[in-house]
């Protein structure tokens, strides 16, 4: 499959068309931002191990049940994936609150939910992907009532299979974020990534954070934090 024009570069990740035009060529990037855009770095080996992780876990989500965009890994940094169009809605799943959820309740950071937090915002840069709800997604006409059921089961159930998987790896699935995308038949897929920029990860045992929270809070240690991910996951 080879690549034939760039369609998309975001702050993580090109998107190519290819030259069949139902599959896309997602490349991942060592660019990291936070704020919104306004803290930039890079982390070096970050669009390999992200890239290799976030495949690893589609594949594994596929074997129970999810479908996902995800086609074959071509190279450590790329990926071929089904087209699709974005469903513009980040769903954020939380276990434990931590992040924008600790600071909105005044909760401090690792207190115990009573019950899984599902949350959906707008994704769009210019507006800081304010928060909204089904309400406002059907009337904007991002997602049907049967599509928002849908995407909120898979979450759900995702968070479900993910939190055990990594459990048994000493990993706490504290939160993360998911996005969905619409194949040309309209079935709804997971697509973009699952990854140490999406989630946040802490060690079972000690708490240490595991994710991107080490560069947004500027906590060292960034890098050694992705390959211990990636280690734990495909054991290299
Ligand atoms: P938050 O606590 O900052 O709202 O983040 C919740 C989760 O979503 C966390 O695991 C990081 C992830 N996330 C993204 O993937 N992209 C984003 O732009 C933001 C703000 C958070």
């Amino acid at each position: 499959m080879e690549k034939t024009k760039q369609l998309y570069e975001g702050k993580a990740k090109k998107v190519f068309a290819t030259t069949d035009e139902n599959l896309y060529i997602v490349d991942y990037k060592d660019d990291a931002t936070a704020f919104n855009g306004l803290k930039k770095g890079t982390i070096a080996g970050k669009g390999e191990i992200n890239n290799r992780v976030t495949n690893h876990l589609m594949r594994m989500l596929e074997t129970k049940g999810i479908p996902t965009h995800y086609v074959k890994e071509l190279s450590p940094r790329e990926t071929l994936v089904k087209k699709v169009t974005i469903v513009p809605l980040e769903v954020i799943v939380r276990n434990i609150a931590a992040g924008s959820l600790a600071k909105r309740l005044g909760l401090p950071e690792g207190t115990k939910l009573n019950s899984t937090v599902l949350e959906f915002c707008y994704k769009n840069d210019e507006l800081g992907d304010p928060m909204i709800n089904d309400s406002h997604i059907l009337a904007m006409g991002f997602a049907t009532e049967a599509e928002i059921a849908l995407i909120r089961e898979y979450a759900l159930k995702i968070n479900d299979i993910l939190s055990e998987y990594l459990r048994d790896l000493g990993i706490e699935l504290i939160d993360f974020k998911l996005e969905f995308g619409k194949t040309a038949d309209g079935t709804i897929v997971l697509a973009d990534e699952i990854s140490p920029d999406t989630c946040r990860f802490w060690d079972t045992k000690t708490g240490e954070k595991l994710d991107k929270d080490r560069f947004r809070r500027d906590l060292g240690g960034v890098e050694d934090a992705y390959h211990e991910i990636l280690r734990r996951l495909l054991g290299e």
